[in-house]
């Protein structure tokens, strides 16, 4: 790994196994830059705490979860860093400094902070660490100097607020030590759930884990949603909002075949069994040779906790010297 190589940061809460929204949203543009950018996956435990706080357990069965899905999609860690949150003391420490370039406001008003405290219902016991996350993902994000961060697009308003910490971080330095980031938002968007919601989520019901065995992609594909008012296969359907197609668009790489299966659905003809036998076959495709890996990597686990190890240590000398920079470019007190 090159120093010269731009570097990428981003990470997952291990809350669960990763999805296919999370393959479409972020894995993928992940898969293509681990070549030429020096890139680092985080596992976020720490930030899952900030909403299971109650159920560690979780949190930490799903580490390694996380891990086999980065391993089972051909994230190569030769190539890439995988890191484990809660075992990066610099993190915690720069996110306790960062706090105290941000209001309570600010944090507030953050449109994705305030869309997810509507979406778990903590009306006004809100986690602490969850309203202070955007300050503690600045800190996952700076402490390696990451310049590109591919995440979902809910995620935008984080890095928002991240490019603010930096600049006033900057300011009060009187020099420019830490750089400010782009967020990577895959071309397809934001994937829905197969019932046309607009988020899939694993709590939500509506995934499709990487993981998922042949019958549970299938029975996946048979529920999705499709046009409510195409009724008749003879009847013209409508492709805008047809979460079969959104995902075909997604998925399929057989761009002239996806035209010419809207034209049919849109003039008629095109049967939503047969169009969903088409999405079976891609997804199948695309999961066959994830599920494989995955299977043959977790009878090794050993060796999957071993390349988390191995990235842990990395990231702790790279995260604790910028820790050092940032402290001593605010002119905190250094003994000689
Ligand atoms: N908040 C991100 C999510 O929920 C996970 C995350 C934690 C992350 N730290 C990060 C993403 C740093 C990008 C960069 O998906």
């Amino acid at each position: 790994m090159s120093h010269s190589m731009p570097v990428i940061l981003t990470g997952d809460r291990t809350t669960g196994p990763l999805h296919i929204g999370h393959y479409a949203g972020s894995l993928r543009n992940r898969l293509r830059f681990q070549h030429d950018h020096e890139q680092y996956l985080l596992l976020a435990d720490m930030q899952a705490l900030t909403d299971n706080a109650s159920n560690i357990a979780k949190v930490r069965s799903n580490v390694l979860e996380v891990a086999l899905d980065y391993l089972a999609i051909g994230i190569d860690p030769t190539q890439s860093t995988v890191c484990l949150q809660s075992q990066l003391p610099a993190l915690a420490e720069l996110s306790m400094l960062y706090l105290n370039f941000v209001t309570v406001a600010r944090l507030e008003r953050n449109p994705t902070i305030r869309e997810e405290i509507r979406a778990r219902g903590f009306g006004r016991d809100i986690p602490a660490g969850f309203l202070c996350y955007p300050a503690a993902q600045a800190a996952d994000i700076t402490a390696f100097k990451a310049t590109i961060v591919p995440v979902g697009e809910d995620q935008v308003p984080i890095l928002e607020q991240t490019n603010e910490i930096i600049r006033r971080i900057n300011g009060a330095a009187g020099k420019s030590v830490l750089p400010e980031v782009s967020a990577v938002v895959s071309k397809s968007g934001r994937l829905p759930g197969i019932n046309g919601k607009a988020k899939m989520s694993k709590s939500l019901g509506n995934a499709i884990a990487l993981s998922a065995s042949p019958d549970e992609i299938s029975v996946a594909v048979k529920q999705m949603f499709t046009d409510p008012n195409h009724l008749r296969i003879e009847d013209p359907g409508q492709v805008e909002g047809n979460t079969v197609f959104t995902y075909l668009d997604a998925f399929d790489e057989d761009r002239a075949e996806v035209e010419r299966l809207k034209m049919a659905y849109r003039k008629g003809g095109l049967g939503d069994v047969r169009l969903k036998r088409r999405l079976d076959e891609i997804l199948q495709n695309l999961l066959g040779p994830i599920r494989e890996r995955r299977a043959l990597l977790s009878r090794d686990l050993d060796y999957v906790e071993q390349v988390i190890l191995e990235g842990t240590e990395r990231a702790q000398s790279l995260t604790a010297a910028t820790y050092a920079e940032v402290t001593a470019a605010l002119g905190l007190f250094r003994f000689q």
